[in-house]
């Protein structure tokens, strides 16, 4: 089963996006699902249908699915529900619903990554496409590397601030309740699932990420910070879909013509930082981006005769490492004169590679922020940056 996911910043397109290659694949014959972590849903708006909390098909080929973490606490989580809130009700606090439950960040995406398993175990479907929220959470759980550690540390850190107020206000701290078996089998459980779902999450011939993104500066900036965090839980971002780029024939007089001029330039910030990644575009489409045959034109202008499900490349272009006691960074830089190579430092967070005649733009993950560079050298097609360990 092959799995692809979406994200980028808010806005962006990646529901649009998401929806018109699910779509796209739906008639290539996959047994599709699309599926959205985003607690604001959208999917249905996109594809201009109603939409359920459980697996619907909209059509041969074509099945979706809005995570609802209220829905999923109430009829799957039902044991660790209960027991938080009989947990709660024992510190004298209100006892706390399926509804409060979902307040937790990140937990669409925990729900999801269950249903990914699931899928994968039944065999039902050949392609996942996963539209995901835009929040530094989705990153986080998309970057694992121990989602059930987080997991429960998140939720059970919550729980805990409670008991914490609770004793402020009760005055004295009350019996807790030890989680039952049940309990205890339910997160044992969710941690069995999580590590199955690692398998395939970590298999970059199968899972990839695809970057939306608009050719705005500030835009830029934040898909290359994802890049970066993607990179160093290497996932392998195989992909960039440059979102609402203005046609070269955008219109008569000098506005347009300055925001083209503009546009080229963040297009050229964007080769800067993510050659040799495949890069899409859709152009900018002054219609209402909604229903099937928007979708469809879309799909056409990113993938074109394509098979979305194409794996582009089967590592991502920028990779981390830690060897002999320093870190590197090691970026994939084909079809360049490696025999000179400059940096420079362009600010706290980020670096400039000049090699032969191209450049490189890289922002430095925060581990690597106050380290020093001790090196850099090419090693067959990779620049490989080396860093002092602090
Ligand atoms: N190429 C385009 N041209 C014009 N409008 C577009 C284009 N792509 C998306 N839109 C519109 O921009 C809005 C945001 O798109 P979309 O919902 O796909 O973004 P998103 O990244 O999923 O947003 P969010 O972060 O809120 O989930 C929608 O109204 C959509 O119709
Ligand atoms: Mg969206």
């Amino acid at each position: 089963m092959r799995l692809i996911i979406y994200t980028g910043k808010g806005g962006v397109g990646k529901t649009s996006t998401s929806a018109a290659t699910a779509y796209r694949l739906s008639e290539l014959g996959y047994r599709t699902i699309l599926m959205s972590t985003d607690s604001a849903h959208s999917v249905g708006d996109s594809l201009d249908i109603e939409i359920g909390k459980d697996v619907m098909t909209v059509k041969e080929n074509l099945d979706v699915l809005e995570v609802d973490v209220i829905h999923e606490m109430k009829n799957n989580w039902t044991e660790v529900q209960e027991y938080i809130s009989a947990l709660m009700l024992s510190q004298g606090m209100g006892e706390i619903s399926a509804d409060e439950m979902a307040i937790f960040p990140g937990m669409e995406m925990i729900a999801a990554l269950f249903y990914v398993n699931k899928f994968e175990k039944e065999g039902r479907y050949d392609v996942i496409v996963m539209d995901t929220a835009p929040t530094g959470e989705t990153l986080r759980l998309l970057s694992f590397p121990d989602i059930t550690n987080w997991y429960i540390d998140r939720v059970f850190g919550v729980v805990k601030r409670f008991i914490g107020l609770a004793r402020a206000t009760v005055g004295k701290m009350m019996d807790v309740p030890l989680p039952s078996k049940e309990v205890l089998d339910s997160l044992e459980i969710l941690k069995d699932n999580m590590e199955e779902v690692r398998e395939l999450m970590e298999d970059p011939k199968r899972t990839t990420v695809r970057l939306v993104l608009n050719p705005e500066r500030m835009v830029i900036k934040e898909t290359m910070r994802a890049y970066t965090y993607l990179s160093l839980f290497n996932k392998n971002v195989e992909a960039l879909i440059v979102n609402r780029v203005l046609p070269e024939e955008a219109g008569e007089g000098s506005y347009f013509k300055d925001k083209l001029e503009e546009q080229g330039r963040y297009m050229q910030m964007i080769h800067e930082a993510f050659d040799p990644m495949e890069i899409k575009t859709c152009t900018y489409m002054p219609t209402e981006m909604r229903g099937i045959d928007m979708l469809k034109d879309m799909a056409r202008e990113i993938y074109g005769d394509e098979d979305p499900c194409t794996v582009y490349a089967d590592e991502s272009p920028m990779s981390m490492f830690t060897e002999n006691g320093e870190d590197q960074i090691r970026l994939r830089m084909p079809f360049v004169d490696g025999s000179k190579v400059d940096l420079f430092r362009l600010d706290a967070n980020s670096i400039m590679v000049q090699t032969g005649s191209q450049r490189r733009t890289i922002h430095l993950p925060d581990s690597l922020v106050d380290s020093e560079i001790i090196g850099a050298g090419f090693k067959d097609d990779k620049l490989i940056i080396r860093f002092k360990r602090e």
